[in-house]
């Protein structure tokens, strides 16, 4: 028998496999390697040579004991507390009162004990159980039984709680709150617009993409979706929850710290619910997210257990009442292509004007080619128009008569609507592209992105004021007589009517033309350009005087000092997000370190996969996009940023030893939340570690904390400290032989 291994090889091994783990997850789950292949081997080969060694070390999880990485992790099944119920539907006033003269057959009192009425949220319905006031476990409906554990997804919805406030009445110390998860119409579209820019399938309904989201294997991606949550009903498994009223419940929620619909109301009979699902039809529309009808709930909860559940699904103590869908028929005239900044085809349908549910539509997305194709809807034909969350109009087929002769199938042009290039599709993407980066469309659009809000927020800087800028300058004004107004198009009028601009906005310019720069001598041909723009060029433009000449000017100007991380999200390489472009930025403190390094090391970054990394080298290579930023170095905007992790946050000068198993995150899971809150994550315990987040089987790093008296966390604790704030470094440093307590959470 070989003697047993020393513990430092046991600790090796432990660190290997944790390693090892990591380092798979991060490239087959997260698509986010942050070590090479090389240095994979290595510490295989190192682990392997372990366990031939010492055979007692080998566990059965470790990665020597399976070829190659689960290439996808699953989503865990979990079981509710009690079946996620559905309900039945009303769509008339007369079918609500005959739901509440069944009700009072069964329990008379339903006539005088009142309602509460609730939007019904369009989104998904998930639960969330709180144990002792924390959060454990989220899940998704599924079955009604068992649904999906999709907790770490919903930890990242800032909205949901992760430890219950303490004004409101004790919750039970093991509960669901259920509720809604949704996405807002704002949220909605801005994340297509910007996933359609960067070449990715756009989804049909805010409903798709909330589901979508929440059902993301990597919370990462789920962190960056535009997600929200209303709360509306309690489930302990233990019959009724303790509240008087489903309107107490409600009002315990809020108290909780749970967002609860501000629309809801009380209404003593049904004469009321009747007058607000009245009113609430036109309201609907301003609310900007989608809602599909109103919750009718009998108020006393008593009265629930009294009325029962029909068929063991749904309750006979609440309905929704639903409105008729928003549908009308038009003639679909054409459909037509935009071109994003990165280059993508975009289709859009164009109707003859019609009103759907109190506005005019004349336009409506169409997703991409497959999506026309699945809908067989064809130019010059009928098609059924519905308002889908009552704002976003969508085309849901064709209206045909017998027998009618078919037009035919569209086709996305296989070149570039605006600059005439050859479009390409990129193997294994939904999306075909113009390849032409001086594509005035991708210009036009590149400068509006380059200028918005979350890149370089130059105020003052419209889609108007782009359109003109990029525009050729009459000869005798540019200097260039060679170059006659007349045939320096295609202006960005192309642009913008290729890009769905309505013709009238933007002049009549027909796209398609195949110039393939834009106005030659416009005085905006890149962003980079943006930078000289002088007071007399702007006061030539439409629309300026002195002073909203001299405000855009100043906005110009105060852009400089964004930083590198918006200043390369602006830049719109195809695939580098905001997200994406703040690790970069933080990864390399400069353009010019970005543009030195290869592929292979862009890669490296965690978060960074390779997709992205190849795409964003590409760019950094293209001579034209290198002119872009030497012109942007030349005007002084500052193309550098802070290295290192966030400095700002609630953790920001804090150090921490994670060690031990935690209830919902992994390893890597935790690093990255205290990273991105500012906090360092070392390997080991010393006198300057600040917190100790132990789990279970927290081995010899949990003694070697109490022994410097660092002070320990459980994952909950840690993510209650974030949420409270966290705390300085000084107050936390207060040095070894302090007793290892969390005065801290004294706050929460
Ligand atoms: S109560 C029996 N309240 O509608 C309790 N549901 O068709 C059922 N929904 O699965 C839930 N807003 O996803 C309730 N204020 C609200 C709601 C709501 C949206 C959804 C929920 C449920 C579905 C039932």
């Amino acid at each position: 028998m070989t003697p047993p291994a020393p513990p430092e090889l046991a600790a090796r091994a432990a660190e290997l496999r944790e390693s090892l783990e990591r380092a798979s997850h991060e490239y087959y789950v997260l698509d986010a390697p942050t070590r090479s292949d090389a240095e994979y081997d290595r510490l295989f080969h190192e682990l392997k040579r372990l366990e031939e060694a010492h055979p007692e070390l080998r566990t059965a999880d470790s990665p020597t004991q399976r070829v190659g990485a689960e290439p996808a992790s699953k989503l865990e099944k979990t079981e509710h507390l009690a079946p996620m119920l559905s309900l039945d539907n009303a769509f008339s006033p007369e079918e609500l009162e005959a739901w509440e003269t069944r009700n009072a057959r069964i329990a008379d009192e339903v006539r005088g004990a009142g309602y509460v009425v609730e939007p019904k949220i369009d989104g998904l319905a998930i639960a969330l159980t709180y144990q002792d006031g924390a959060f454990v476990k989220g899940a998704t409906r599924g079955n009604g039984t068992i649904g999906e554990d999709v907790t770490r997804n919903l930890r990242t919805i800032r909205q949901i709680p992760l430890r219950l406030h303490a004004d409101g009445p004790p919750p039970p110390p093991l509960m669901e709150v259920r509720g809604e998860v949704y996405m807002s119409l704002p949220g909605f579209e801005k994340m297509n617009q910007g996933r359609a820019a960067e070449g990715l399938a756009t989804f049909a309904n805010p409903r798709n993409a909330a589901a979508g989201a929440l059902r993301q294997l990597d919370p990462a991606i789920t962190a960056t979706r535009p997600l929200r949550f209303f709360a509306y009903a309690v489930e302990t498994g233990r019959g009724e929850p303790p509240f008087a009223s489903q309107w107490d419940l409600l009002q315990a929620l809020k108290a909780w710290g749970f967002p609860v619909n501000e629309l809801a109301r009380t209404c003593p009979s049904l004469a009321e619910v009747l007058e607000f699902v009245t009113g609430f039809e036109r309201t609907r529309s301003t609310l900007g997210y989608e809602v599909d009808g109103v919750v009718v709930k009998v108020n006393p909860l008593p009265l629930h257990a009294e009325l029962g559940v029909v068929g063991g699904r749904e309750p006979r103590w609440a309905t929704a009442y639903k409105y008729a869908p928003d549908l009308v028929v038009t003639t679909l005239r054409s459909i037509e292509v935009n071109v994003g900044r990165t280059g993508a085809l975009n289709p859009y349908a164009v109707l003859e004007p019609v009103e759907v549910g109190g506005v005019v539509v004349k336009l409506a997305t169409l997703h991409n080619e497959e999506d026309i194709r699945r809908k067989d809807i064809r130019a010059g034909e009928k098609v059924l128009v519905k308002r889908a969350g009552e704002v976003i109009p969508q085309v849901v087929g064709p209206m045909l008569e017998e027998g009618q002769e078919r037009g035919p199938l569209f086709t996305l042009p296989d070149h570039c609507p605006a600059c005439g290039t050859p479009v390409e599709k990129p193997e294994g993407e939904a999306m075909v592209y113009c390849p032409n980066s001086a594509c005035p469309a991708r210009i036009y659009w590149g400068i509006v992105h380059f200028a918005s809000r979350g890149a370089m927020d130059i105020r003052g800087l419209g889609e108007r004021t782009i359109d003109q800028l990029l525009r050729p300058r009459p000869a005798a004004e540019s200097g260039e007589g060679d170059a006659p107004a007349a045939d320096a198009a295609p202006s960005v009028s192309t642009a913008a009517a290729a890009s769905g601009v309505p013709a009238e906005e933007v002049g009549d310019t027909v796209p398609g033309d195949a110039d393939t720069t834009p106005a030659r001598n416009a005085l905006v041909r890149d962003v980079g350009d943006l930078y000289s723009l002088s007071l007399g060029d702007l006061l030539r433009l439409d629309g300026f005087k002195d002073r909203s000449a001299q405000n855009l000017l100043d906005g110009i100007t105060a852009s400089k000092q964004q930083g590198l991380a918006r200043a390369l999200f602006g830049l719109g390489v195809r695939h580098v997000g905001e997200v994406a472009a703040q690790t970069l930025a933080r990864h390399f403190g400069s353009i010019d370190r970005l543009m030195a390094a290869t592929t292979e090391e862009i890669e490296t970054v965690r978060g960074i996969g390779h997709v992205m990394a190849e795409a964003l080298h590409a760019w950094l290579a293209e001579p034209r996009n290198r002119e872009t930023v030497e012109k942007l170095r030349a005007a002084g905007v500052k193309l550098t940023e802070e290295q290192g992790a966030p400095s700002e946050g609630p953790f920001s000068g804090l150090t921490f030893v994670i060690t031990g198993t935690h209830p919902t995150m992994s390893r890597p899971e935790l690093t990255d939340f205290i990273e991105r809150r500012g906090g360092r994550v070392t390997g080991g315990v010393t006198g300057k570690t600040n917190y100790l987040v132990a789990g279970e089987d927290a081995g010899s790093k949990l003694a070697k904390a109490r022994e410097f008296g660092v002070k320990e966390l459980t994952e909950v604790e840690l993510v209650a400290l974030a949420e409270a704030g966290g705390e300085s470094a000084d107050d936390t440093d207060d040095g070894p032989g302090s007793p290892p307590d969390t005065p801290q959470l004294g706050l929460l």
